[in-house]
């Protein structure tokens, strides 16, 4: 279902409250939280709240264990505009999760290497019982992930070409298109998929017809995110912009 908040902010304080719930009802029980993350701009307020209830003592991240659902590919992890950058500066940096529990695609992996690391990538949140919670954005292609428009109901983690709106809404974080890379690994729309909870963030008016689409259109590979509208425990948070197209 969706859930239209006044502004984005008010929105990511819900959301990362429902994340900090699961984390510590999974501490209650002794269990790992594995959490997938997002970057880009819309979790951006989700971090910082979770970083602020980690800093006034009120959460813990011991128990948690994370994978992002992406990384450009090729890129260096200490290159500013990686993934890896992103998520250690926005929220890994500041909390107490043991870094051997987080999983960022290596955008640092030969080619040679590639197919079987995506296979071990997936392998390994199914050995944890796979995603408790997945945390998503979504491109103006109706991209999940870098899962961009013909990605398959059944794909898994791989390498796949940007599509060229996609690059072009990157290009000023790159100082010019022609910088941003041309491919990227992500998690695949089945790897999403099997997430027992998931919750999507929209936010401003550049979402609006995307959403629409998203939401109340054919369920298509055409637009990957509509795959969602079958997920038994999604939620689409949005603010007022982005659901300004919703009849
Ligand atoms: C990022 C990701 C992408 C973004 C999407 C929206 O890890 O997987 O799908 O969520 O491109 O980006 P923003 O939030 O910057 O509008």
């Amino acid at each position: 279902h969706n859930e239209i908040f006044e502004d984005s902010y008010e929105a990511s304080k819900v959301v990362a409250a429902e994340i900090a719930d699961l984390i510590r009802q999974k501490q209650d029980k002794g269990e790992a939280c594995v959490l997938g993350l997002a970057t880009g701009s819309s979790p951006i307020k989700v971090y910082e709240e979770l970083v602020r209830l980690h800093k006034n003592g009120e959460l813990s991240f011991h128990n948690v264990i994370t994978f992002n659902l992406d990384e450009y590919y090729p890129m260096d992890a200490e290159n500013r505009q990686s993934y890896y950058y992103f998520m250690h500066q926005h929220l890994f940096d500041h909390i107490d999760i043991n870094p051997e529990n987080i999983h960022i695609p290596s955008g640092q992996v030969s080619q040679e290497e590639l197919n079987q690391y995506c296979i071990d990538y997936d392998m390994k949140i199914k050995q944890l019982g796979g995603l408790d919670f997945q945390l998503l954005g979504i491109g103006r292609t109706g991209h999940i992930g870098f899962n961009e428009p013909g990605s398959h109901i059944n794909s898994g983690t791989r390498i796949i070409t940007l599509d060229h709106i996609t690059r072009r809404d990157a290009a000023s974080d790159f100082n010019g298109i022609e910088n941003v890379p041309k491919k990227a690994i992500t998690m695949g729309v089945s790897t999403i998929l099997k997430s027992k909870r998931i919750i999507m963030l929209a936010w401003g008016h550049k979402k609006a017809s995307i959403i629409k689409e998203t939401v109340e259109g054919q369920i298509t590979a055409t637009i990957p995110a509509s795959f969602l509208q079958n997920h038994p425990n999604t939620t689409m948070i949005m603010d007022q912009e982005a659901a300004s197209e919703l009849s």
